[in-house]
């Protein structure tokens, strides 16, 4: 029997899950982040066009939801973005933005076989994704875990990659170090990073 794997993620970090659509990215943040941890493009399409299916509404979106990223990182509040993530674009941005707040970016890429990823979007209710859009994605995920340079070379502290259709993992966030509160003249300043938690 093998051991389940065991994801550590830093407090204060961003995480970024990567996957196609009906790979459970959603299902997988509520399970295991705080609601205000995550930050679904979906919920922000909703925020601006009452429509979380909106794709012309995707610009101002990712607008609204890289913002609250920064926000949230610059508090050191550990930060998960639940969106496809499938274009290095995509990727490059979140991890960017994490750096400029110095904090690290963690990449959990969920890779459960397609045909349940099918399976799933075509039984959910409500939001239908069609299958060739899937298909596709699917492409652009294989690519990304291929190319050279490939994913892992992207600037993340980490990069899980998830294919039980279960996304059965142990994940552990690891605790705020004491160093987070670093002393000042004025006194103690909570939530500060030490360098030590700079990468
Ligand atoms: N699902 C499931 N078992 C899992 C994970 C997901 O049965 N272990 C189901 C969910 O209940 C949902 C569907 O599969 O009906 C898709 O999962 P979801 O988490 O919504 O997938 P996402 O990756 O978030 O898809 P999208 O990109 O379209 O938001
Ligand atoms: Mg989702």
């Amino acid at each position: 029997m093998t051991a389940m794997p065991e994801i550590v993620v830093p407090a204060s970090s961003l995480v970024v899950l990567v996957g196609v659509s009906g790979s459970g990215k959603s299902t997988f943040a509520t399970a295991r982040f705080r609601p205000t941890e995550i930050l679904s493009s979906d919920a922000f399409r909703a925020m601006v066009a009452d429509d979380e299916a909106d794709q012309g509404a995707s610009r101002a979106a990712f607008e609204l939801l890289h913002l609250a990223a920064r926000r949230r990182l610059e508090r050191g509040r550990l930060t998960v973005v639940d969106a496809t993530s499938l274009t290095r674009s995509a990727r490059s941005s979140l991890v960017a933005l994490a750096r400029s707040s110095r904090r690290p970016t963690v990449a959990i890429v969920l890779d459960p076989p397609l045909e349940v990823c099918l399976e799933r979007t075509a039984a959910r209710p409500g939001r239908s994704v069609a299958a060739s859009v899937v298909r596709r994605q699917h492409d652009a995920l294989r690519r990304a875990l291929a190319d050279e340079p490939s994913l892992a070379s992207e600037g993340f502290a980490s990069v899980h990659r998830l294919t039980d259709p279960d996304l059965a993992v142990n994940l552990r966030i690891e605790p705020r170090r004491t160093a987070d509160t670093v002393r000042g003249t004025a006194g103690t300043i909570p939530g500060r990073t030490s360098r030590a938690d700079r990468r």
